[in-house]
């Protein structure tokens, strides 16, 4: 297999309103990510992504962009952006933006224009309709609850916002859009920034005819039927050649509705378009008649046919992303792990070995590597999600589910749970900020800390630190095939993977119980390359304590 630098990266995320204020308004920002580079650099990752950063009047926390070309007032300046790159570089790190083009906020310039009047040149740089029959146009559902589509008094049309009603969607058919888009990208990339993330691109092109989609019982709007519309490769390809081609970058399509076909063309190992995709299928699974809005635990062995199914499913064709957490889902440890404190870091450590060692470029979610948890918010109120508080509203008001049912599932998967100010110290506010956090901080901040975790050689931290270590000096890592082992084992997640003559065995206890197993081939005459248990050496029948994991190379 070809090498590449992005292949060979962990990717670590930084949510900025969230990470780190050092102006002590309560808001993260730019001076913030600056003066925790050092951090970043020990843990050792390669990359930085960064949430979006851009004006915006934070309608969806800056994924509704008012100027693409200028930065969020609250999280600081250009010259301060500039520092930042500067500092990310001079480290031997690289920055990703995150890139939202499949809607701008309602107040960029554009959308400003396009409202005033039908025969207004930007009109046509978003989708307005006709209302039908007094009605919207079609059935589509908004993602943030409601119709996706709004009435707009000035020119008594709709326009389509799949997201929130300020958030309205660019009409990619349009080239000029296209364009203008390409055009930007071109300015960050000769601003010096290294990729981009690119936010729910699978969206951008809508079905022709923009016709009604199907309806579920129970529900009054239809779930957007948007994914990999018809010209969506045909744009990319042609951002590809406008942009992405011209610079050494690493882009990775934020692609809901995604399936392992489709993905096979977005991210395609002859670069012709991005070079891979964050899928949604594990984490989804569980979901039920209300969506996500459930208290349903995830099941090992759909976990597993999941992700075995896109680790074969890709090979030799396309490149795999492998995240467990991120801005838009609870923390991986309370979902996928145990976060009760006995188990809360081995098991943290074992969901990080389980990851890290397959196929794929691995996203460390900020606050991951310490092992953060979900937040036991009190009330509706302690919540800030424009997604949680709008099906919270839906929820109760129709009667489908109860206030308190709604709030003990948003403890479980809002994504607040991700949004809590990451836990520096066991000082005020976490050491977050001096003011106050335009959030909560999650209470166990006293016994989670950035602080205490870089002094214990034991800690989850370090761990990551060894597993992101480990990526560079065993090329099997990055580039062996993956095998799936056991599949149908209710307890166990287990995999092989192979280059040449290296190869590991990686067994996970995903369970509270002891599990034991006997090892495959002659792998009993291998050695432990990591372990997040006393390290009892390799034998033919190995224990396995709860939540245990062991690389076993040979
Ligand atoms: C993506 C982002 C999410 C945002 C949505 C609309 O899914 O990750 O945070 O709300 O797109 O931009
Ligand atoms: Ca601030």
């Amino acid at each position: 297999m070809e090498r590449a630098w992005w292949k060979e990266a962990v990717v670590y995320q930084i949510y900025p309103r969230s990470f780190m204020d050092l102006n002590g308004d309560g808001v993260g920002d730019l001076n913030g990510i600056t003066s925790r580079l050092d951090y970043l650099k020990e843990l050792g990752v390669d990359v930085i992504w960064l949430s979006p950063v851009y004006q915006s009047p934070n309608d969806d926390n800056g994924y509704d962009i008012s100027d693409y070309q200028a930065i969020m007032k609250e999280f600081g300046t250009m010259e301060d952006f500039d520092r930042m790159l500067a500092g990310i570089h001079e480290r031997g790190m690289k920055l990703v933006m995150d890139l939202v083009v499949n809607h701008t906020s309602d107040e960029h310039r554009w959308f400003v224009e396009s409202r005033s009047a039908k025969d207004n040149p930007y009109r046509d740089y978003y989708i307005w309709r006709e209302g039908k029959d007094g009605k919207e146009p079609n059935n589509w559902g908004s993602a943030f609850s409601g119709s996706a589509w709004q009435y707009d008094d000035a020119t008594q049309m709709y326009y389509l916002h799949l997201f929130s009603k300020k958030q309205p969607d660019l009409n990619w058919d349009n080239p000029k859009v296209r364009d203008e888009v390409f055009s930007m990208m071109n300015w960050w990339c000769e601003k010096g920034i290294d990729g981009f993330r690119m936010d729910v691109i699978s969206l951008i092109s809508k079905p022709e005819g923009l016709p009604d989609g199907q309806m579920f019982p129970g529900m009054e709007y239809s779930p957007i039927p948007c994914a990999n519309g018809p010209h969506v490769h045909e744009y990319l390809r042609e951002m590809n050649r406008e942009v992405l081609s011209k610079y050494d970058l690493i882009t990775v399509g934020e692609c809901a509705g995604v399936t392992i076909e489709e993905a096979k063309k977005y991210a395609s190992l002859d670069g012709s378009e991005l070079n891979m995709v964050f899928q949604f299928d594990h984490v989804g699974i569980g979901d039920a008649e209300h969506g996500k809005w459930t208290d349903r635990r995830v099941d090992l062995v759909e976990l597993k046919k999941v992700l075995d199914g896109w680790q074969t499913g890709l090979a030799g064709q396309a490149w795999n992303s492998l995240y467990f957490s991120n801005h838009d889902q609870p923390r991986s440890l309370s979902r996928f792990g145990d976060d009760r404190e006995e188990y809360r870091v081995v098991s943290a450590k074992m969901l990080a070995t389980c990851l890290h060692m397959m196929q794929g470029t691995p996203y460390v979610y900020q606050g991951e590597e310490l092992g953060m948890t979900n937040c036991p918010f009190p009330s509706i109120d302690d919540v800030r999600d424009i997604e949680s508080i709008n099906a919270y509203k839906e929820m109760t008001e129709s009667g489908k589910i109860t206030p308190e049912d709604m709030i003990r599932y948003i403890r479980l998967r809002g994504r607040d749970n991700a949004r809590t100010p990451m836990q520096w110290d066991d000082g005020k506010n976490a050491g977050f900020t001096e003011g106050t956090p335009w959030i909560m901080v999650n209470p166990n901040y006293t016994r989670i800390n950035a602080k205490q975790q870089t002094a214990d050689p034991d800690s989850v931290f370090h761990y990551y630190k060894k597993l992101i270590a480990l990526r560079k000096e065993e090329p099997v890592i990055v580039y062996g095939s993956y095998e799936p082992y056991q599949q149908e084992n209710e307890s166990l997640y287990m995999y092989i993977r192979r280059l040449e003559d290296a190869k590991l065995f990686v067994v996970c206890n995903f369970t509270d119980q002891e599990q034991t197993v006997a090892l495959p081939e002659d792998f009993a005459e291998g050695s432990v390359l990591i372990t997040n248990q006393e390290n009892a050496g390799v034998q033919h029948e190995m224990t396995i304590g709860a939540y245990g994991a062991v690389v076993i190379r040979r």
